[in-house]
């Protein structure tokens, strides 16, 4: 394992921002990064645990230690009639996964095709899509708790999941080095085809429910996400910028009263209101502020047209907060990590 000095993170995050970190290393050796851990070089030193740089916006060069996985493997540790369990490398990359357990006719992640990062991002953001979320075929997780150097192992109910959130996001922020993670899938898949987008998308196209498959609906969801979603080797962008808030029931009969156009998803007693409908309302859809911009076709997108700085990300989407708040007296929450 190589510390490499002042490295360049540009190819690192998908914003595609020129920034510099102090130090930075591959980790492909988990006995090694304890010693590199515990050296008085590093020992003290502010570390970052970086994915595939799909879901960061550096506003500075970071003025310490970048950690980034490289473990590598998908092993099936145990297959029945009904589940098989595999584990996977944190530095694994997500869709090389979802495409192995789609072709094997593992069902399960197939929802969540062609999602940029890696797998040891998936628990932290809890990653989800078209009706489907991580946390419903996640099984535990192996790492190294960067306080105290001590191996981990967190099993479902102490990852705090939540929408796009886990413990990994909060108390665990930056200090807890994911190795290894264990997921379950179904041998024999049960299609999940009910988000609004797949389901027109089998209309539109006059596709017959019963030829359906797992292969099939990874397709038609890398189909869906490359007509809607930029593709950061062309312009840089991190996914969706801010979550979908949720709005409670007095809050969303207000909001439907003014606007009978509003789209809205109702969850238990409370109201889940996408942010790409409230910035595009707001009028910004599509607006471009020196190199940075919303995109044309999904609000909620921010993009680096050439050359931007975080800074300006960052005031973007802050002249965007103050617009929605001023229109719909809702705070927008970013989605991703501001570092
Ligand atoms: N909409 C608009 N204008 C826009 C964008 C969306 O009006 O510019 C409305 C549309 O009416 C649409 C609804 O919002 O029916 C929902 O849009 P979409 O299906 O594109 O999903 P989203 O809520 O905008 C979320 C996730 C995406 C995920 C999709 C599909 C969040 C923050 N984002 O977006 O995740 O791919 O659903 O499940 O929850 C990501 O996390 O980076 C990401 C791309």
């Amino acid at each position: 394992m190589k510390i490499i000095d002042n490295y360049s993170l540009q190819k690192h995050n998908s914003f595609g921002l020129d920034v510099y970190a102090k130090k930075f290393v591959l980790i492909d050796d988990e006995k090694k990064l304890f010693e590199l851990l515990n050296s008085d070089e590093i020992k003290n030193m502010k570390k970052l645990i970086l994915g595939g740089g799909s879901n960061i916006l550096f506003q500075n060069d970071f003025d310490g230690i970048v950690l980034k996985s490289d473990i590598k493997g998908i092993n099936e540790l145990e297959k029945n009639n009904s589940t098989v369990t595999i584990e996977v490398g944190s530095g694994e990359v997500w869709d090389d996964l979802v495409n192995y357990c789609v072709n094997k006719g593992y069902g399960g992640i197939e929802n969540l095709s062609f999602i940029p990062g890696t797998v040891g991002a998936a628990p932290i953001q809890n990653i989800g899509a078209y009706g489907t979320e991580f946390e419903e075929v996640f099984l535990n997780l192996e790492g190294i708790d960067l306080n105290d150097f001590s191996k981990r192992i967190f099993a479902k109910d102490e990852c705090e999941f939540g929408y796009r959130d886990s413990i990994f996001k909060n108390n665990f922020k930056n200090s807890f080095l994911i190795t290894k993670v264990r997921i379950k899938l179904n041998v024999n898949p049960k299609l999940n085809t009910n988000y609004r987008a797949i389901a027109d998308y089998i209309k539109r196209n006059k596709i017959k429910k019963d030829t359906l498959n797992i292969k099939e609906i990874s397709k038609i969801i890398t189909e869906i996400r490359k007509s809607k979603l930029p593709d950061p080797l062309e312009i840089g962008n991190a996914g969706s910028f801010f979550k979908n808030p949720i709005v409670n029931k007095d809050r969303f009969l207000d909001l439907k009263d003014e606007f009978n156009d509003l789209v809205y998803f109702e969850i238990g007693k409370m109201y889940k209101i996408p942010a790409g409908w409230l910035i595009e309302k707001a009028g910004l859809k599509g607006v471009r502020v020196g190199n940075v911009g919303v995109h044309k076709d999904q609000a909620l997108v921010l993009v680096n047209y050439s050359n931007a700085t975080g800074k300006e990300i960052v005031e973007l989407s802050n002249s965007i907060k103050a617009k929605v708040l001023d229109k719909f007296n809702i705070i927008l929450e970013t989605e991703v990590n501001i570092v």
